[in-house]
């Protein structure tokens, strides 16, 4: 979080604000410095005789929380086995962390939990956490949609409930990354989570919550080309996603563009009406966001859009922040390199300085990174957008 900025002279504050240093958030004012970065989980059977750490996401809380959650696989790195949903949390904007609390145990599943998808409700505070289970055989488990929520910031959780009657979706993997609440209208207020199907069944596919949570439903889907049935190299197959919302109130959902469709770059579906369709004919592609086929990060904060991924046609590697305006659609910047080696799944969020109006958020970033292997470690990274400490 910001600092103390209690300034007691007026005449400070003004050179404050009209210093070379004002923040106004314009994309070319941005200069991201990298001020923290922490490993939060390690692969290797150290840490709670967990296998492998995959799959991580970060949320800030409205009370200036930070939520970091990641699949705990226990036995082997593989998407499907046995997991935990492993839980880390800062109260001091990241400089330290809760002990690794695992707050899901699917047992000794054969076909167990992938994470997800964490949606925060502004208006008071409630954290959803929405995963899948069972998404991968066709084996003697069924599928399911589940979803658990915090009322106190991330400190316990209630038991899982099962969204898939409400939902009517069969094998629905969540994210992997933010659930957004809609600041703008249409809808505002709406809370949304985007995932993807299986590689059959696929596409993207949103669930809307009207009443803080309380209830889901499905909204739009954008779906592959053939539909339903195997794909070739190049068919259309949006896969992994990121919703966020642009000051118009329309919703961009960046995705994974799983067989190279068009080009070795990330698919851009668009949506007007908060959800409820993705239509086709406002499919882009992002040729300047090479990706090798990854769950990406991407948030907005104060009219500048952040997106990250391992930024090379082929490889997990080269981990990379972009940033554009959100306003009118400008080019990305000059990127930044987070790391040049191997990375993989990546989310986004940020604090917002609540109690220092004027100064820039802070960009977090959670992101898979190894020195022969992006499945080594989870590491945590504290960014600052105006350069300074
Ligand atoms: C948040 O608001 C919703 C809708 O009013 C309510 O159902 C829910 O219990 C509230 N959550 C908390 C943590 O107060
Ligand atoms: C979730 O609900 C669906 C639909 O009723 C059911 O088929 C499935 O077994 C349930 N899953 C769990 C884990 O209870
Ligand atoms: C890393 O990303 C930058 C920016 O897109 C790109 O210029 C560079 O070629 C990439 N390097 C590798 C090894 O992929
Ligand atoms: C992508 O990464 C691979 C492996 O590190 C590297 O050999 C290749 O040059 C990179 N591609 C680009 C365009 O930089």
């Amino acid at each position: 979080m910001g600092g103390p900025r209690a300034l007691p002279l007026g005449g400070l504050l003004l050179l404050g604000l009209c210093g070379a240093g004002a923040w106004t958030g314009s994309a070319d004012q941005v200069r991201p410095l990298v001020t923290l970065e922490q490993l939060l989980w390690v692969s290797g059977r150290e840490i709670g005789e967990v296998d492998t750490y995959r799959i991580p996401l970060i949320a800030a809380t409205p009370r200036g929380s930070l939520l970091a959650f990641a699949e705990a696989r226990k036995s082997s790195p593989s998407d499907s086995g046995a997991k935990f949903i492993a839980l880390r949390r800062s109260t001091d904007g990241g400089a330290t962390w809760s002990p690794s609390s695992f707050i899901v145990d699917d047992g000794s599943r054969v076909d167990g939990l992938n994470l997800g998808a964490v949606a925060v409700d502004r208006a008071n505070g409630s954290v959803f956490l929405i995963y899948a289970l069972c998404i991968h055989q066709p084996q003697p488990c069924v599928s399911s949609t589940m979803l658990i929520r915090s009322r106190d910031d991330g400190l316990s959780w209630s038991r899982p409930r099962n969204l898939s009657n409400e939902i009517d979706l069969d094998k629905f993997a969540p994210g992997p990354g933010l659930g957004i609440q809609k600041r703008y209208e249409p809808h505002t207020g709406r809370l949304v989570v985007c995932g993807h199907r299986t590689l059959e069944l696929d596409g993207i596919y949103c669930l809307l919550s009207d009443d803080h949570g309380e209830t889901w439903r499905l909204g739009g889907a954008l779906r592959g080309i053939p539909y339903g049935g195997p794909k070739l190299a190049h068919d259309f197959n949006p896969d992994e996603c990121q919703p966020y919302e642009l000051p118009d109130g329309s919703l961009v959902i960046n995705a994974r563009n799983q067989n190279f469709y068009h080009c070795p770059c990330r698919i851009v579906a668009r949506s007007w009406d908060a959800g409820e369709t993705l239509p086709h004919k406002a499919v882009t592609f992002d040729p300047t966001l090479v990706d090798p086929a990854v769950a990406a990060g991407a948030v907005v904060t104060s009219g500048l859009v952040f997106f990250s991924n391992p930024a090379n046609d082929t490889h997990r590697v080269n981990l990379t922040l972009r940033w554009s305006s959100a306003e009118d659609a400008s080019p990305w910047q000059r990127p930044l390199q987070v790391w040049a080696g191997p990375s993989g799944y990546s989310s986004l969020d940020v604090l917002e300085p609540w109690d220092a109006p004027g100064e820039p958020p802070t960009l977090y970033l959670i992101y898979e990174k190894g020195r022969s292997q992006s499945i080594e470690s989870i590491s945590l990274v504290k960014i600052s957008l105006s350069g300074t400490l």
